[in-house]
């Protein structure tokens, strides 16, 4: 229990009685049971990594300020960690999930126990796995309600329902992630995308199972969509009906009214369905957005159907939405370009905008390749597959970074992250010599003081293949203050800011062959991950991290480490 007293020690007994509320509110415990479940798709049976059986797992519920606890048990024959996605666990980085940055993997048999605290996010997130691919099947959404006695930005909808976008291989998760590990070359690539643990109406054995949705005429559904996908962006839309775009990453936006959606790995939005159409049941589908030339992809469609409640005359089969074309980057940045805060009424921007920062970083993002003995490997001319940021390929530390920061181990991690790339070139030519593929292996992370002021601005390059990447931060959300193609001109482009109402995200798309630019502030003591959220580009090195110092203040530092920590 939790407990506050409104008013205390009063001297006279009757006003004790009166004014002494006391307000108890039951933390609430969870367990998450890592388990092997055999699921069937596709018409084929594998075993599955699942919590407590679940595919989606279970859904976490909250309310903002709320901190739940969840225990975490370890029955697989793997190493896993637990990861809070956009929570931004105030002063725990302890608590936060991914392996060999903030914790050791928790073993086969292990338990461990996290809380997750709610702070500013309002809206809807999720957890996954943090450890090679497991995340594959191990994760689900977070709901977080406004506080109690305060309303959402928007009319209250009458139902809400997490739509989670996934992705499915026939084949063991495991021996995909060995396969690529061994060759260097693409992962092969995903025989289905699922909405809500289904492939949906138009995969074989699938139709029997599809998602469904009861809506009844007139009235308004909040769908959280969240997209789970191991490797994709993924276009979503749903057939005759428009979508009203309200929120993304636990953060409200002007409502937005769209046809089509993008939405990265890592990413959520929320949007109201208003049931207003005439026939009985409607498709909502999503498939690929697939920007890199010649790199190949899962070209098929998951559906879910929406069913209007007594409408039982059969209409004719319901029909696709219009979803754009596989490699239409003009279509995902339109969509993704027009979000904006709120900024205005009950539901101000929780942070302010930075208007001047005091660190400017440019970050390249970069597919690169490493030279493979006999070029044996799978990668282009029998080269290794790799990416870096700022020419720096991540390599895994054998001890976590948060830890060897705490206790003063040196030699697990370097303080030398560059803050700009150490090569400066036409980063997005159509060619660019074999040479500068490849990149400098390091463990290395930026360390900032308390409450640093940052602009980051995302360089994406055309080595190897341009393509877009999902970068998400850990600890902290950001203003998307600018994005374009091509390279980033520091003269010309921050005068096109948005530094009034930019989308707050804790992860976005850098357009292929362009930039990204975010602003933040570091108020968050702690070891927090940065990385692109497209599994395979993760594994290939493309990743670093930020230590946040300690503040002046006994509550603007970091907690001492529970005592359960895992040991690597
Ligand atoms: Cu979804 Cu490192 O995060
Ligand atoms: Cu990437």
């Amino acid at each position: 229990m939790r407990c506050s007293v409104g008013v205390q020690a009063l001297p006279i007994l009757g006003l004790l009685l009166v004014l002494g509320i006391h307000r108890c509110e039951a933390i609430v415990h969870h367990k998450f049971v890592i388990q092997e479940t055999p699921y069937t798709r596709l018409c084929s049976t594998k075993s599955i990594l699942t919590v407590n059986g679940q595919l989606p797992g279970p859904t976490l519920y909250a309310h903002k300020g709320d901190t739940i606890i969840v225990d975490v048990y370890n029955k697989a024959k793997y190493n896993i960690t637990i990861h809070w996605h956009g929570v931004k666990q105030p002063r725990n980085p302890w608590h936060d999930g991914p392996e060999y940055i903030t914790q050791c993997p928790i073993k086969p048999g292990g338990k461990f126990r996290q809380n997750v605290t709610f702070s500013l996010e309002e809206g809807t997130l999720w957890w996954h796995a943090h450890s090679d691919w497991s995340r594959a099947t191990v994760y689900g959404a977070i709901i977080i309600y406004p506080k109690n006695g305060t309303s959402y930005a928007f009319a209250k909808p009458h139902a809400d329902v997490p739509i989670i976008l996934g992705e499915w291989w026939k084949q063991d998760i495991f021996a995909i992630y060995d396969e690529f590990q061994q060759t260097g070359g693409d992962p092969n690539v995903s025989d289905a995308y699922l909405i809500n643990g289904q492939p949906g109406d138009l995969y074989p054995c699938s139709k029997q199972d599809t998602f469904r949705l009861a809506v009844e005429y007139g009235k308004t559904y909040l769908l959280r969509l969240i997209n789970a996908a191991l490797q994709d962006i993924l276009f979503f839309a749903i057939a005759d009906h428009q979508v009203t775009v309200v929120g993304t990453d636990a953060s409200y936006t002007k409502p937005l009214k769209v046809d089509y959606i993008t939405i990265s790995p890592g990413q959520t939005i929320d949007l109201l369905l208003e049931a207003n159409q005439p026939n009985d049941h409607y498709y909502m589908a999503a498939r690929v957005y697939s920007s890199a030339a010649g790199v190949a992809y899962d070209n098929t469609t998951t559906t879910a159907l929406i069913q209007y409640k007594g409408r039982y005359t059969p209409s004719s089969p319901p029909h696709l939405p219009y979803l754009p074309y596989y490699n239409d980057t003009a279509a995902s940045v339109n969509f993704t370009g027009r979000l904006r805060s709120l900024a205005s009424g009950d539901h101000p921007v929780p942070i302010t905008v930075p208007q001047t920062v005091k660190h400017k970083f440019l970050f390249t993002v970069s597919v690169n390749t490493f030279p493979c003995a006999n070029d044996s490997c799978a990668g282009p001319n029998g080269s290794r597959l790799a990416a870096s940021v700022n020419n720096i390929s991540f390599v895994s530390p054998s001890i976590d970074i948060l830890q060897a920061y705490y206790y003063h181990i040196k030699g697990v991690y370097g303080t030398r992250f560059p803050s700009k790339p150490p090569l400066k070139f036409d980063f997005t030519a159509e060619y660019l010599p074999l040479a500068l593929e490849t990149p400098r292996k390091g463990t290395e992370v930026k360390v900032l003081e308390y409450n640093a002021t940052v602009e980051i601005v995302f360089q994406g390059t055309n080595l190897v293949a341009g393509t877009d990447h999902p970068m998400h931060l850990h600890g902290t959300s950001f203003y998307v203050v600018g994005w374009g193609f091509g390279n980033f001109d520091k003269k010309k482009d921050p005068k096109r800011y948005n530094l009034v109402d930019p989308p707050l995200q804790n992860t976005i798309a850098v357009p292929k062959n362009g930039w990204a630019a975010v602003r933040l502030q570091f108020f968050n003591p702690g070891v927090w991950f940065m990385h692109c959220h497209l599994e395979r580009h993760l594994s290939w090195g493309m990743e670093m991290a930020f230590i946040v110092e300690n503040g002046p203040t006994p509550d603007t530092q970091m907690f001492p480490p529970p005592s359960d920590m895992p040991l690597c």
